[in-house]
């Protein structure tokens, strides 16, 4: 039997393309597994009402971590006009999967590497390290949200707070809310992930990115206990960064900085800011890590117009794969893939068409598997 059962979810468009290099690198490090595909994405909405049907949920519950490449997805009233006829009026409402799945495994922790490998031509500068750890599942993408206001909410709202006085005449109709909600647990939960990361790997320094000082409860929450937990890691720095000055710092002197910590909504617009700043969509790799299950992916979507061409850059899920090896445990393949990957940079020899060169996605894997061989 193979040490591990790994759930692999290719999903749409070049989430296959991707995945199929991602096995091509497995496969060279020989890590001893047993892949179970599942069912995921657009085809399964359109034929059966649900974009992630519950046998694929039953099917990762047996497994140890999960591949996932991408997926489609289309605002609700557009997928409903894409189900099959049978399927038509009969209640069906698209959700996004990948949602589901950080609420139904409890993947509270997102994890997002930006590193400059030497040579990516696409580097906005070569000193460039981070990893963000983002909140998953809470803050202002909680869900819950109201449009119009229901009265009962307004009258909660006038009665608590003196700032609501101001909307008091406004047409409830005419007012949009969208609870930014954070737990003590959560908080304390996602600056510890910082602040082990920090430790097991040497880092000099973890940065919470808030704003505190409007953002006076959930900000204020989170940099509190930031201060607390900071405490036990008596060598490692504790900085504190307003979401906005963050974007220019990062910008500005990204090598400052190490390992970034935030909410679901900072942390999203601050892993994207770094991603951008290591090569883009191409080599922006991710991890969504719970108590109990990990699902690896790269960030980018399922990009129709590339679909089944194998032209696409493999490296942001080969990468995804890499922090799957990781949280496994098995530090030393998570290294040689990592190794594979920067000497593929480095030489520039094979590079796909977002660095400029002409490979294919194929032939980017099967360089780095080369490299991994020998
Ligand atoms: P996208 O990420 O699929 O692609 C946008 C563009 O980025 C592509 O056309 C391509 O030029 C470039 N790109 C993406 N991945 C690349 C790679 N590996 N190498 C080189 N270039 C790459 O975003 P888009 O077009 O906005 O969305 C397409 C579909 O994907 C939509 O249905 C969207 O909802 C979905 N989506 C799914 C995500 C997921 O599965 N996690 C995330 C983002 C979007
Ligand atoms: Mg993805």
């Amino acid at each position: 039997m193979a040490k591990y059962r790994i759930a692999w979810l290719p999903g749409d468009g070049i989430g296959k393309d991707v995945l199929d290099a991602v096995r091509i690198v497995l496969d060279a490090l020989k890590f001893d597994a047993e892949y179970i595909e599942g069912d995921i994405g657009w085809e399964f909405w359109k034929h059966e009402g649900n974009p992630l049907p519950d046998r694929t949920i039953k099917m990762l519950k047996t497994t140890d971590a999960c591949m996932f490449g991408a997926i489609t997805s289309k605002p609700k009233e557009e997928a409903a006009k894409e189900l099959d006829p049978e399927l038509k009026g009969k209640g069906y409402v698209y959700f996004s999967p990948i949602v589901r799945l950080r609420q139904e495994f409890n993947l509270h922790t997102n994890i997002r590497p930006c590193k400059a490998y030497p040579g990516n031509p696409l580097n906005y500068r070569d000193d460039i390290d981070l990893v963000v750890f983002r909140e998953n599942t809470e803050g202002l993408y909680s869900g819950i949200e109201f449009h119009p206001l229901p009265s009962e909410v307004m009258e909660v709202f006038l009665k608590y707070s003196e700032k609501a006085k101001r909307f008091k005449d406004v047409p409830l109709d005419d007012i949009a809310v969208s609870v930014r909600l954070y737990t003590r647990k959560a908080c304390r939960n996602i600056v510890r992930q910082a602040f082990e990361y920090a430790k097991r790997h040497n880092r000099p320094s973890v940065t919470v990115v808030e704003k505190p000082n409007v953002l006076r409860e959930t900000g204020g929450l989170l940099v509190r206990e930031a201060r607390e937990i900071a405490k036990e890691y008596p060598d490692i720095e504790l900085q504190e960064a307003n979401i906005d000055a963050m974007c220019m710092w990062l910008i500005k002197n990204p090598e400052r900085y190490s390992v970034l910590v935030a909410g679901n909504m900072f942390g999203d617009i601050i892993s994207d800011l770094s991603a951008q700043l290591v090569g883009g969509l191409g080599f922006a790799c991710s991890g969504n890590i719970g108590d109990d299950y990990g699902v690896f992916e790269p960030t980018h979507g399922s990009a129709p117009k590339y679909a089944g061409k194998y032209k696409v850059n493999p490296i942001a899920a080969i990468l995804s794969a890499k922090l799957m090896l990781e949280y496994l445990g098995e530090e030393e393949l998570a290294d040689r893939l990592e190794g594979g990957v920067a000497e593929v940079i480095r030489e520039g020899r094979v590079r796909t068409y977002d660095m400029g060169g002409d490979a294919s996605t194929l032939d980017m894997a099967r360089a780095i598997a080369e490299k991994i061989k020998r």
